[in-house]
């Protein structure tokens, strides 16, 4: 039996490897699911075993999992691929009797009525109807998915956004990796569902307002129309089908979806999660 993190060279599974370390799970009973043994060298030369397999390749995925694993199953990031993939994964978890598989979706599971949500609510779907002990990691959203964009946002004193005042119950990626951790380590968590988010939600005015405190410099949110938001993505250079998907985030934003707050997460990892004026502080260190 093995903690296994698929997705373990990425930025979350990273930190749930790392805390898995941290808590004091011996390196050996620790597997990374990895596309690239190089990029997992690290791990490796620590005693984290390495199973070396891709979500679009079925016949690889055969050795990725053993009976009785405990598996974190970090989605894929290829956005309109990953229903495939992730059949692929579940196909070979359920193949190989794992004891939980815990998946990270969205925030509102099937409440989540946005482009970017739909492959979380199949895959869902998928993990029920396998019959296999799941755990619901719905995870709202990152802070760095805004606090990793400060370069720009410093440059053009603006924080530009079609989300209105929608408010974002954002939390740090470290939270919602030690969640994962506790869920991986934990007992009791068979078949449960958590939906995951931070303790305080904030408007994109009031994230401006913090940067703008923080750095010194004049920073504004522009509240811009979905066409107009279009167009400022794509002059980013944003690939097209991405732009149409970011867009529509920030229309769920506006809706309120992603400002849910349920307390799963803190209650998870036993601490308030990280407010967004540290992950501020973090990124212009
Ligand atoms: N909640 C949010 O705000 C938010 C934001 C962005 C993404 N997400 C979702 O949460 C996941 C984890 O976030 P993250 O920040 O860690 O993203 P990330 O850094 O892009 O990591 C994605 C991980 O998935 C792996 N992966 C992608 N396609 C794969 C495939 N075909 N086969 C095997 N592994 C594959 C990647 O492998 P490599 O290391 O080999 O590339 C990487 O380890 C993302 O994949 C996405 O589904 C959530």
């Amino acid at each position: 039996m093995s903690l296994v993190v698929t997705g373990a060279t990425g930025q979350l599974g990273r930190l749930v490897v790392e805390g898995l370390l941290a808590a004091g799970v011996p390196a050996g009973e620790i597997a990374a699911v990895v596309r690239s043994e190089e990029k997992a060298a690290g791990f490796a030369a620590r005693g984290v075993e390495l199973r070396v397999a891709d979500y679009s390749a079925p016949e690889s995925l055969a050795a990725a999992f053993r009976a009785g694993d405990r598996v974190l199953f970090v989605s894929g990031s290829e956005v309109g691929q990953r229903v495939a993939q992730h059949r692929a994964v579940i196909d070979a978890a359920k193949a190989a009797g794992v004891a939980l598989l815990a998946y990270t979706g969205v925030l509102g599971g099937p409440d989540a009525d946005f482009t970017l949500a739909d492959e979380h609510k199949v895959t869902e779907r998928a993990i029920l109807d396998s019959g296999l002990p799941y755990t619901f990691l719905r995870n709202g959203w990152y802070h760095e998915n805004y606090t990793g964009m400060l370069a720009p946002v410093l440059e053009h004193g603006a924080v530009v956004a079609s989300a209105g005042e929608g408010r974002v119950a954002s939390a740090s990626r470290a939270d919602y990796a030690a969640a994962a951790v506790a869920v991986l380590t934990g007992e009791g968590h068979e078949n449960a569902v958590y939906e995951l988010s931070g303790d305080e939600a904030w408007s994109l005015a009031e994230y401006a307002a913090e940067v703008a405190r923080q750095s010194g410099k004049d920073v504004v949110y522009r509240a811009v129309t979905p066409e107009q938001n279009r167009e400022v993505l794509a002059g980013a250079g944003v690939p097209a089908p991405f732009v149409d998907v970011l867009v529509d985030v920030d229309a769920a934003i506006e809706r309120g979806l992603l400002a849910r707050r349920s307390g799963d997460l803190a209650r998870l990892i036993g601490r308030p999660t990280t407010p967004i004026a540290d992950a501020i502080a973090e990124a212009l260190k």
